[in-house]
């Protein structure tokens, strides 16, 4: 038997914080963003935290919890239901964790994970964050006495896992960008590494100019409406198959 008859078209998916936004947490650079008037690099860099990292353990509690009291919505069951049809790979920028909820098999977190945090003395020691470690600030320590930090990529700091991403976006027959402004690398240039010839799909209320990739096909609505298009193109033979 031809095995590669059987083998599901492998579709990649890199989403940004507009595919949460209907999930009722806020984007980055929404008018209202996120950083809830927190100086960004006095919470998100790797100074900020060396600074202040009561601050920055405020901050991630604060939004861990507004996570817990947020649930994935249609467009992440839809993408989860997906894998019926397709080999499914989500490469996320956003640290919240509806994408494991809405019970999605293959994710991989750019900027990082906000119910997790990681020993400062041994990088690998990581924990999940419970209500007691939320409650205690201001500098978290794990259970084996270990000052801790975000298991976030603060700004200044590397992506480590900006590799594996390119080789998933390499190994793409189709490619669908969704809820994101591009606006933030190496993720943002992730579209640039799909084989010639890769249909790309970029589903955004508000798209950045992508006019340069060659491919793209834009669906300019939110996350929830854009992922039915997308489906229906799909079922439509639009691609990949
Ligand atoms: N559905 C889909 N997309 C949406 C929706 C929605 N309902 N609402 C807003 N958007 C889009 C916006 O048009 C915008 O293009 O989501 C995108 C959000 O862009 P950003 O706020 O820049 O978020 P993101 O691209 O994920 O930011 C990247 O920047 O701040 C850093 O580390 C942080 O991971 C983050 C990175």
């Amino acid at each position: 038997m031809d095995k590669d008859r059987k083998r599901k078209p492998r579709l990649v998916v890199s989403t940004g914080a507009g595919i949460s936004a209907e999930s009722g947490i806020r984007t980055f650079r929404d008018a209202d963003g996120l950083w809830e008037n927190f100086p960004v690099m006095d919470v998100a860099s790797a100074d900020g935290f060396a600074r202040n990292p009561e601050l920055v353990h405020q901050f991630y509690n604060e939004r861990r919890r507004a996570l817990r009291d947020a649930q994935p919505n249609d467009a992440h069951k839809i993408l989860r239901e997906l894998e019926k049809d397709y080999d499914v790979y989500i490469i996320t920028q956003n640290v919240d964790d509806l994408h494991e909820r809405a019970g999605s098999s293959n994710i991989l977190h750019l900027h990082g994970e906000l119910m997790k945090i990681r020993s400062l003395s041994n990088p690998d020691y990581i924990e999940e964050v419970t209500e007691e470690t939320m409650a205690t600030t201001p500098a978290t320590r794990g259970r084996n006495g270990d000052l801790m930090r975000p298991h976030i990529v603060f700004f200044q700091e590397a992506v480590p896992n900006i590799e594996p991403a390119i080789e998933l976006a390499q190994s793409a027959d189709i490619f669908v960008v969704i809820g994101t402004s591009l606006v933030v690398y190496p993720a943002a240039a992730l579209l640039n590494y799909v084989r010639p010839g890769t249909p790309i799909y970029y589903i955004d209320p508000n798209p950045a100019d992508v006019g340069g990739v060659a491919g793209v096909t834009v669906i300019r609505e939110p996350a929830t409406q854009g992922m039915r298009t997308l489906v229906s193109m799909l079922r439509g033979g639009e691609a990949g198959k």
